[in-house]
């Protein structure tokens, strides 16, 4: 079966609305592809100009988090509610950064993918390892935990619309990005960890992309890798590389 690649830029705390409109201008003609499906995850105050600059195109607007509660007292944060209303499909959740400055944890993940395909969102997941536990060996049996707390009363249906993001942390930002066997070989043990869950079907119709220092050079042959379905790029999100990355073949 033949899944459709996603290449999703993560803005993180970068672009005020005007810049973020002014990026999205200069890249919307370059982004331009029916082989994937481009999503640009956005700060939460640039989705609403964001989804406006992106009016006609094919480029859809994610966001880079939200909280599990429906709504109420719950200072600073933005429910799924808020984000379907504006137009965003997708939601980044449990990005390493989130999981290391806001003490964001496996259970807090699997609430907020509950929460997510409740509301009819769909959650881009992220999972990786630390520097350490490549080197202690470990980095298999962290992902495959880091993925059964996530998927936790997911249903099998809700499952195959989702997508993984493996992004092992020390190749975030660092432009130390993972060999393609790596990353390959990581891939493959998410959707086998998936199979094990839900069966071949979901385990096949699952996408799984890889982050961490995705740049223009690296992208042909990482996404060429069967496992791989695709991207999530940080910092090559924000330039003209952008469009390369999508258009990578
Ligand atoms: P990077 O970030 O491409 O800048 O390494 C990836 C990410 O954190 O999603």
């Amino acid at each position: 079966m033949a899944r459709k690649k996603i290449i999703a830029g993560n803005w993180k705390m970068n672009m005020t609305p005007s810049e973020a409109v002014a990026l999205i201008e200069k890249l919307k003609p370059l982004v331009v592809t029916d082989e994937a499906d481009v999503v640009f995850c956005v700060p939460a105050i640039d989705i609403i100009p964001a989804i406006e600059a992106a009016k006609g195109t094919n480029i859809q607007i994610g966001a880079e988090n939200m909280y599990f509660e429906e709504k109420g007292a719950f200072t600073g944060e933005i429910s799924p509610a808020m984000l379907v209303d504006a137009g965003v499909k997708y939601v980044i959740i449990g990005h390493s950064e989130r999981r290391e400055y806001f003490a964001e944890t496996d259970e807090t993940v699997n609430k907020k993918v509950l929460k997510a395909f409740e509301h009819g969102l769909t959650p881009i997941i992220c999972c990786g390892e630390s520097l350490t536990q490549r080197e202690q060996g470990i980095t298999i049996d962290w992902i495959r935990q880091q993925i059964k707390i996530a998927f936790l009363n997911v249903t099998a249906q809700q499952a195959e619309s989702a997508v993984i993001a493996y992004e092992p942390i020390w190749a975030i930002g660092t432009g130390k990005v993972a060999t393609t066997e790596q990353a390959q070989e990581v891939c493959a043990a998410i959707r086998a960890c998936i199979g094990e869950l839900y069966g071949a079907d979901t385990a096949a119709a699952i996408r799984i992309q890889y982050g961490g220092s995705v740049s223009a050079s690296s992208a042909p042959e990482l996404f060429a890798q069967a496992d791989i379905d695709g991207g999530l790029v940080g910092g090559a999100s924000l330039k003209e590389d952008f469009g390369k990355i999508v258009n990578y073949k």
